[in-house]
């Protein structure tokens, strides 16, 4: 079986209130339409083919890397029907078994589970996504006859007062056979009280055919959910976030408050890690046996070894902390941060593209950048390393067991040897030997008729 998916996203999106083509808009941190192309890709399809329109050329370019994904312009919009005709030239296969998935752009959150038992349910026709509202207003109806087959699908602007009771709703996810598909599509019409080419017309085609048509239902309810608005976008976040805590929370994850969580991308954790309110993980993360996290920290693309612990209000990102690290509160650790085994960063640190070697402390206020620095060195409140030039970056290198007093300028590219102590206050020009004091003196005078200045009142 040769499995062609069309996801339709040709849709304006006026609901939306943006510039911005409605499946750009992002879930979790990524565009609505990635979500349903990377579900699409789990079911190992020979074509996905996305139907664009408004913003088609937008919606391409923010594809492009996908050298996989085919694209079918649909201009204008006459419909769903209409919408899956314009994808009929990428449709794959012209065996009996091949099958054509149709899937919504702005349906972000199917998941591949859900599909595979749709596209089973259609071993022997057709199969439609239907679901069970209480309210089911706006949606299109299944029909069913009097043995409980689907009969057809009727959509709501075209529904009788009897049809508006079926509580039994279209999803707009449907898996048919693509030869027969191709036919249908032909067949379809607008006259309708919105003149336009259904989609879901297809199904009362395949019925006179004797073709069955079965139904499938999601796993979950969020899965099925459309965003039109920003309100509905921000629910459908909310849905989908209390989906990934409730998952954390079976895992064995503690989480301080499972509504106060924010993953936008894969957060992987071990066992007994603690999480506290307000944090937000982005890209991969990773958190190894044991980690806990303080309130309010950003963590992307970060890998946090057993029994480390970040505290409250730290932002980490591209970073790479080893086990029993302490880290925060409010330390900054930017991209290509290395903390090796037992190391601690304190408050108002910034430390980029340095490795901290095991069990050396930067406790206090201090800017670490392109340093290579020893294991149980000491970095004193308010050290600076100075490695920019204003054109070019130079390396810091500080031997094992080196103390860095307070207030120290480090000028790279500069050594510090192993044991070395540099007194506060230097700045540090020249290499400083292992084992030895090395400071920058300047004598200290005292001024004993020096009068403080007075303001003048008025
Ligand atoms: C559709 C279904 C309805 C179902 C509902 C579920 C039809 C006729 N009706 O209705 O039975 O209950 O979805 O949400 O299919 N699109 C295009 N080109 C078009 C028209 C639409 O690409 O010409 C895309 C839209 O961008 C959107 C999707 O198709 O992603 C659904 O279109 P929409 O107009 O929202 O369909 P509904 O009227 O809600
Ligand atoms: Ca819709």
């Amino acid at each position: 079986m040769k499995l062609t998916i069309v996801i339709l996203a040709a849709g304006m999106g006026k609901r939306m209130q943006s510039d911005l083509p409605k499946v750009l808009h992002k879930l979790a941190g990524k565009p609505m339409l990635a979500h349903v192309i990377d579900s699409a890709t789990q079911l190992n399809p020979a074509q996905i083919a996305v139907v664009v329109g408004h913003g088609a050329d937008t919606v391409k370019s923010a594809f492009e890397q996908q050298k996989e994904l085919a694209f079918a312009l649909q201009q204008p919009q006459y419909g769903t029907g209409h919408a899956v005709q314009q994808a009929e030239p990428l449709f794959v296969g012209n065996s009996d078994d091949d099958k054509t998935l149709i899937l919504y752009g702005d349906v972000p959150l199917v998941q591949a589970a859900t599909l595979e038992r749709l596209i089973e349910a259609s071993a022997n026709g057709v199969a439609v996504l239907t679901e069970f509202l209480d309210d089911p207003t706006g949606y299109g109806r299944i029909v069913r006859d009097a043995q409980g087959n689907v009969n057809r699908i009727v959509e709501h602007k075209d529904a009788t007062i009897e049809e508006h009771e079926i509580k039994e709703v279209n999803t707009g996810i449907l898996c048919a056979p693509t030869n027969q598909l191709k036919k249908w599509l032909a067949k379809i019409d607008n006259n309708n009280a919105q003149g336009e080419y259904y989609l879901t017309d297809v199904i009362a085609l395949a019925v006179k055919d004797s073709v069955t048509v079965s139904a499938a239902h999601p796993e979950a309810s969020w899965e099925t959910l459309g965003v039109n608005s920003r309100l509905q976008q921000v629910e459908l976040e909310r849905a989908w976030q209390q989906e990934q805590a409730r998952q954390l929370l079976v895992q064995g994850v503690a989480l301080a408050d499972d509504k106060r969580i924010d993953i936008r991308g894969t957060l992987t954790c071990g066992r007994d890690v603690f999480i506290d309110v307000g944090c937000i993980f982005e890209g991969d993360v990773v958190l190894e046996d044991g980690v806990q996290i303080g309130p309010h920290c950003v963590l992307k693309n970060v890998k946090i070894a057993k029994d480390s612990k970040v505290e409250a209000f730290s932002h980490l990102d591209q970073a790479e902390i080893a086990d029993q690290c302490k880290v925060g509160p409010y330390a900054r650790l930017r991209p290509g941060a290395q903390l090796s085994k037992g190391s601690q960063v304190g408050n108002f640190v910034e430390i980029k593209n340095t490795r901290l070697g095991a069990f050396s402390k930067a406790s206090h206020l201090s800017y670490l950048g392109d340093a290579v620095i020893g294991q149980r060195v000491n970095i004193g409140a308010g050290t600076i390393t100075c490695n920019y030039d204003g054109a070019n970056k130079f390396t810091t290198v500080i031997g094992d067991d080196a103390f860095i007093g307070s207030d120290t300028q480090l000028i790279a590219p500069v050594t510090v040897g192993e044991g070395a102590t540099i007194g506060a206050g230097t700045s540090l020009r020249h290499d400083a030997p292992a084992n030895q004091l090395t400071v920058t003196q300047s004598s200290q005078t005292t001024f004993h008729n020096w009068k403080r200045p007075i303001k003048k009142k008025h």
